[in-house]
């Protein structure tokens, strides 16, 4: 079943600030060594690549922040210090802008992350997989719902993707997927869905999740792009469930077990998604948020258009 296209977001309530089931906090795994990208990623995070002048973990974080995260829990492994040093202050560092008047660089780095907004870093020992990597937040994260963001897969999108999300989580409970139609040929990427039955535009009560499933075998196209929002209980399945697709410990996995007790939703949401998990989804994402900058789009685009006619 393809989930119908006519969702008028307008129909979402998004003041759900003061409501019941708010989510508190955001799981963001980021032990992966982005081989896909080395040399780069040889001795730097591969979420720390900038998308104009901000890294793709501060698109993550900002978008968690919108939907209400308070608690922001990164699952790190080797070579990932960077992204510790982005979201702590630096005294030095803000002393010397201070002192030369740079006010405008100034509040760049105060609007990094909000003070009431805390940062928990915890070690993926191994590199187990996916659901391996969100069972390391068990401890920080306990019984509550949650939200869980790979930030390779990024939305521009109206509303934040999570927050959209998060508002169906407040109306109906649950556990949300994030979920757009791919190419037949591209279901071997992704966890593929297979859905119930729609419980309203865009949004379907999920039957089956295959991870990686190849085309010939993949019963739809539709695809989870990188954003949950899980239920806690969660954890007892991840922490049951053995390897499955390449010999790690997949979400997907987590949330075929998860389904049989509780319902999962797919949420096709609003927004463009650029897998900046492969060099071409990452250079379409800069070029695009260039062209969308307040301060370089313009002439950027002048720049663009010349250079286009050259070739
Ligand atoms: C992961 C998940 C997969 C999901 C994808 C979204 O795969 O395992 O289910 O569809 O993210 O980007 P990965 O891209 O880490 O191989």
């Amino acid at each position: 079943m393809r989930l119908s296209l006519s969702l008028n977001l307008v129909e979402i309530r998004y003041d759900f600030g003061m409501s019941k089931k708010l989510i508190k906090m955001a799981v963001f795994p980021v032990a992966g060594r982005g081989t896909r990208f080395l040399p780069v990623t040889k001795a730097s995070p591969k979420e720390m690549l900038p998308i104009v002048d901000k890294p793709l973990i501060q698109y993550a974080v900002d978008e968690a922040l919108s939907a209400g995260a308070e608690t922001l829990v990164f699952i790190t492994g080797s070579s990932k210090r960077a992204i510790e040093d982005h979201f702590d202050s630096d005294p030095e560092l803000e002393a010397t802008l201070q002192a030369q008047g740079k006010q405008e660089l100034l509040d760049a780095l105060h609007g990094i992350l909000p003070s009431w907004a805390s940062c928990v870093y915890i070690r993926q020992s191994a590199p187990l997989g996916l659901g391996h990597a969100v069972l390391c937040a068990r401890p920080v994260v306990g019984e509550a719902p949650f939200m869980v963001h790979l930030a390779d897969d990024l939305i521009n999108a109206p509303v934040a993707c999570l927050k959209q999300m998060a508002a169906i989580h407040a109306e109906y409970g649950g556990s949300v997927l994030g979920v757009q139609n791919v190419p037949k040929q591209d279901t071997d990427k992704y966890g593929i869905v297979t859905l119930e039955r729609e419980v309203a535009p865009k949004l379907g009560k999920i039957s089956h999740i295959v991870e990686k499933p190849k085309p010939e075998k993949a019963a739809s196209t539709l695809a989870v792009v990188g954003r949950y929002v899980l239920s806690g209980s969660i954890f007892e399945d991840l922490a049951k469930i053995g390897k499955g697709a390449g010999g790690e410990i997949q979400l997907t996995d987590g949330i075929a077990r998860l389904m049989q007790r509780e319902p999962v939703y797919a949420f096709e949401f609003e927004g463009k998604r650029y897998d900046c998990g492969s060099k071409l989804g990452y250079l379409q994402a800069t070029v695009e948020y260039a062209l969308n900058h307040p301060r370089l789009g313009d002439e950027f685009a002048v720049y663009l258009k010349k250079f286009a006619a050259t070739l």
